[in-house]
């Protein structure tokens, strides 16, 4: 096929002649881009933020970018707190921010200014765990354990908020029972994601801490 132009072109002399243009007009730009020495660090930029976790007090200079999750593992090394999706989607970052339960990952730290932060690290200790933890343990409320720091977090939230949004360090001292069916309490625990399936187990210890044990309303 005769692809030669009615002036004369050829296709590839279009091409190649349109290239160059290209590269020309473009030549400008790279000559007045401002070299960057070898070897300089990128600056990222920081912003303060005080918040507590698990009590104590933390001022921080961090990257306003930095979600709670990532500050409290890569930062501070609260390790419990798991990421799984990184999206909202699993729970296993759930951490409690003033009492209420939350997806860390969804979060940014620098919007958490003056806000008392709860991880699992924080709940409980090994040699003093939290009712919470202490029903997961003797239900058997978890297999490979990775969702169960999110599990835990948000079954005290949850109960917390069932007894009128009391802050997490209130609901270790039990009170008052929480009556609810299996079925809302699965509604309510639907963003935390077991994929050892041990939902029956954590039911059963979440209803041991609500006071309802065995009790099917
Ligand atoms: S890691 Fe945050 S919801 Fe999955
Ligand atoms: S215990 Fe393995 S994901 Fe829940």
């Amino acid at each position: 096929m005769n692809s030669e132009t009615h002036d004369g072109y050829t296709r590839r002399t279009v091409l190649v002649t349109g290239a160059a243009g290209v590269a020309a007009a473009a030549l400008p730009l790279a000559v007045n881009a401002e070299p960057v020495a070898p070897g300089a660090a990128m600056q990222e930029p920081r912003t303060e933020v005080r918040l507590r976790i698990n009590g104590e007090p933390h001022a921080l200079a961090i990257d306003p970018r930095v979600t709670l999750l990532d500050l409290l593992r890569e930062q501070l090394h609260l390790t419990g707190s798991k990421k799984g999706c990184d999206h909202g989607q699993c729970g296993a970052c759930t951490v409690l921010v003033n009492g209420r339960r939350i997806n860390s990952c969804l979060t940014l730290a620098v919007l958490h200014e003056g806000d008392e932060v709860t991880t699992i690290e924080g709940l409980g200790a090994p040699k003093k765990l939290h009712p919470m933890q202490a029903a997961f343990v003797s239900h058997d409320g978890y297999q490979c354990g990775y969702c169960t720091p999110g599990q835990i977090c948000s079954a005290v939230g949850m109960l917390g908020e069932m007894r009128g949004g009391m802050p997490s360090h209130v609901t270790r001292d039990l009170v008052a029972p929480v009556v609810f069916s299996d079925e809302e309490m699965r509604e309510r625990m639907s963003g935390n994601i077991c994929r050892c399936a041990g939902y029956p187990n954590i039911i059963a210890a979440i209803r041991e801490v609500a006071g309802t044990a065995g009790a099917r309303t």
